[in-house]
């Protein structure tokens, strides 16, 4: 059996929920996975914990009338976030509060009060990996438990795994890539007339977008994203700072037409290459002739290609945004944790 608290329960951590609920049967079945959510805490919906489990179908539904757990029978109430994790009797915490990729909190102390506790910690939060990674590694190693972030770049589309364990043994000499699923769909967008604001908005409402989504459209998750790869799969040391970054908020629908004439997609472009010793990163938008593959990757489909030395490219082609998908990528780290324990 595995304990799970969930800290964080906007679009990502409530649909991890959705899916552990309706996989359940499933998971036992096939993985002889048995796991209950023991507690759920969240700056503005709320927090309740009981020890024994608590009853996901009940905790989605009064999100969805009320966007509010307060409601919920039974349980302990209003526990904050650094006393679920320390207190609760969860053997995984999965951190999927918002991402600040200056500071990394809340989720960088969150992170670490769960492994000093000895809990697994599988999280979807960008600024705590890129910024301290490392770090948060040692700390896991040190207290003998694991930390995951499958889902930190392209939602669930097991981009670490690949790199990590699917790619071992391999040098990674580099990779490129579409990495941000709120400006792809964007671009792919205004490409078919719509404009700029209106799209936007309904990336936010699709829950694609960042709770700030200027991090998207300026280009940082997707350089947040590429110094998570770099850092877990090159052994680089780069820093968010290091990247240099170029977003879309330039990109008037006149560009997009001109590009079209040419025969040609305007795409947020992620890169990295080794110079050297060092790893050098770069994220802006670029003109890519049509017959470059990553030229037909179209609204929150993200792509990316590993540059490696037995292989040549290997290219990974999947969702790169939104909560079931995401859920799914928490699900699969809980797998991977499961599989070891
Ligand atoms: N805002 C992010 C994106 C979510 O649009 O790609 C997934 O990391």
């Amino acid at each position: 059996m595995i304990r799970v608290a969930v800290i964080g329960f906007g679009t990502v951590g409530s649909n991890f929920a959705r899916v552990l609920h309706e996989k359940r049967k499933m998971l036992k079945d096939r993985y002889g996975l048995e796991c209950e959510l023991v507690a759920v805490s969240d700056i503005n919906r709320g927090a309740v914990y009981d020890p024994e489990g608590l009853d996901i179908a009940e905790l989605l539904r009064l999100v969805k009338e009320s966007n509010k757990i307060d409601g919920y029978k039974g349980g302990v109430k209003g526990m904050d976030s650094i006393r679920t994790v320390r207190e609760a009797n969860a053997d995984v915490v999965v951190e999927a509060a918002w991402t600040n990729l200056e500071t990394g909190e809340p989720g960088l102390t969150h992170i670490k009060e769960a492994l000093r506790a000895k809990r697994h910690v599988i999280t979807s939060n960008k600024g705590p990996i890129a910024l301290a990674y490392p770090e948060l590694k040692r700390l896991a190693d040190e207290n003998g438990v694991q930390i995951r972030f499958e889902c930190t770049v392209m939602s669930g589309t097991p981009t670490i795994m690949l790199g990590m364990d699917g790619l071992a043994g391999h040098i990674v000499n580099g990779f490129r890539g579409i990495l941000n699923g709120t400006t792809n769909y964007i671009l792919t967008n205004m490409e078919k007339g719509g404009a700029y604001a209106d799209i936007l908005k309904e990336a936010q409402k699709l829950g694609y977008a960042e709770v700030e989504p200027s991090g998207d459209v300026e280009g940082l998750d997707a350089v947040g994203k590429t110094v998570i790869l770099a850092n877990s799969i090159m052994g680089a040391k780069l820093r968010v700072a290091d990247v240099e970054r170029e977003g879309i908020t330039k990109i008037a629908p006149k560009d997009i037409e001109a590009a079209k004439k040419q025969g040609k997609r305007i795409k947020l472009i992620a890169h990295a290459w080794r110079d050297g010793a060092k790893v050098k990163a770069k994220v802006s938008p670029e003109l890519v002739e049509l017959t470059d593959p990553l030229a037909s990757v179209t609204g929150t489909t993200n792509a990316l290609t590993f540059d490696t030395d037995g292989l040549g490219p290997v290219t990974i082609i999947g969702k790169g945004a939104g909560g079931i998908e995401t859920g799914h990528g928490i699900l699969s780290d809980l797998l991977a944790i499961h599989r070891s324990m």
